[in-house]
């Protein structure tokens, strides 16, 4: 039987962390996946996460089983992070939420709930998306569109494009954005888009479908909620995934969330057994230990503030290094302009050079990033900033 089977091609994002892991040249650097990289270019374990850590040493009680919605006070602590404690959504109980492994654990869920809702209804895409979008929602059976979202040409969204084609989407449709931070382009919506957003998913009947895996990196942890927080004073339904991997370094411990936002609390409740019921029937129920981490931090005002304080420098050095590396990019006599790079937010930006050159990059320098040329500025350091922009000055001028 396994013999007839055919190799499959890596996955274009992790497999990047083997090849640069296999690289031997000392000054390989890594802009692929997207990590956060402290000056040293490492990944840090935050300090709040630790102190956590050290706190459910001595106070876990029990291993037992815990259920496919997980811990209760995590489910709670998120829902408060997400769509902020004093909402309506929240006090009228319309969101059923469930602690999932990561947020792609979150994704496949909601495609595997969108599916058990109704098979006609289609999850429109951003193109571009994050590459694991596809097979984590089209592998559950959703059928998929596709919307315009990022101009390579004006390196800006092109939201015309985008609000004409998602006219074509149906009442039952699902519109999955990114939350902030967008992935790959770290192009993102406007306060004024994102209005223009919500209006039309409250006038075709579209249910918003957001992943958020990235709040706290781009302009605040309550800024970066905005889209998210307006979405659900606006539609009666709509879905949000989360990840704790980069807002808590979380990465390898798998922590989630799913959140299903319905019309009223009895809606939610049925909602919240259908989603149930498909986690039971796929890993039966999540990992323990990044969800403790997260709300031990959440439920302690010092660990909070510690974490806030923490993702706040996190936040700021990766506008530092955009604002850094626009700046040697134009001292090197690059005449191309890179300005939008600044005007981007989070871990990612297209550098806007061609296959080829990102080939060129991995071959002669030992730096690596996505075929499409998204780069991880994350993944850059003071040190390091010079051999990059000279490297990518010199492939520009072949
Ligand atoms: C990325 O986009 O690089 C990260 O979200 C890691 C991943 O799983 O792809």
């Amino acid at each position: 039987m396994f013999e007839g089977l055919q190799a499959l091609p890596q996955d274009p994002i992790l497999g990047l962390m083997l090849k640069f892991r296999d690289d031997t040249n000392p000054d390989k650097l890594d802009l692929g996946v997207g990590v956060y990289k402290d000056e040293q270019g490492n990944t840090p374990i935050m300090a709040a996460v630790h102190a956590a850590e050290a706190q459910l040493l001595t106070s876990e009680t029990t291993k037992t089983y815990i259920g496919p919605a997980g811990s209760e006070l995590f489910n709670q602590r998120s829902r408060e992070l997400v769509f902020g404690s004093d909402r309506s959504v929240i006090k009228d109980n319309r969101i059923a939420s469930a602690q999932t492994p990561g947020g792609c654990g979150a994704l496949r869920m909601a495609a595997e709930f969108i599916r058990g809702c109704s098979t006609d209804s289609k999850v429109w895409v951003s193109t571009p998306t994050w590459a694991n979008h596809i097979p984590l929602l089209g592998g559950a059976g959703v059928p998929l569109k596709e919307y315009p979202y990022y101009d390579y040409d004006q390196k800006s969204i092109q939201f015309d494009a985008m609000m004409a084609t998602l006219e074509q989407a149906t009442k039952g449709d699902y519109l999955l954005l990114h939350g902030c931070c967008h992935n790959p382009s770290g192009a993102d919506l406007n306060r004024d888009q994102w209005q223009a957003v919500a209006e039309l998913c409250s006038r075709k009947g579209i249910i918003p479908f957001i992943d958020m895996a990235y709040q706290g990196l781009g302009n605040g942890i309550d800024e970066d909620a905005h889209g998210v927080r307006l979405l659900a004073d606006t539609v009666p339904e709509m879905l949000v995934a989360t990840s704790c991997s980069k807002n808590f370094g979380l990465y390898r411990e798998r922590t989630g969330t799913l959140f299903v936002v319905a019309g009223n609390a009895q809606q939610a409740a049925i909602a919240g057994s259908q989603l149930f019921n498909k986690i039971r029937g796929h890993y039966s129920m999540p990992p323990s230990h990044g969800a403790a981490i997260v709300e031990t931090i959440l439920s302690d005002n010092a660990l909070t503030q510690q974490w806030q304080d923490e993702l706040q420098v996190m936040r700021e050095r990766i506008q530092w290094l955009r604002d850094t590396l626009v700046e040697r990019i134009t001292a090197a006599g690059v005449e191309r302009d890179f300005n939008f790079i600044r005007q981007q937010y989070g871990m990612f930006s297209f550098l806007g050079i061609t296959a080829e050159q990102v080939a060129q990059l991995q071959q002669d320098y030992s730096i690596y990033m996505v075929d499409s040329s998204r780069m991880n500025v994350a993944g850059l350091n003071t040190d390091r900033m010079d051999y990059f922009v000279s490297a990518l000055a010199e492939v520009l001028h072949r």
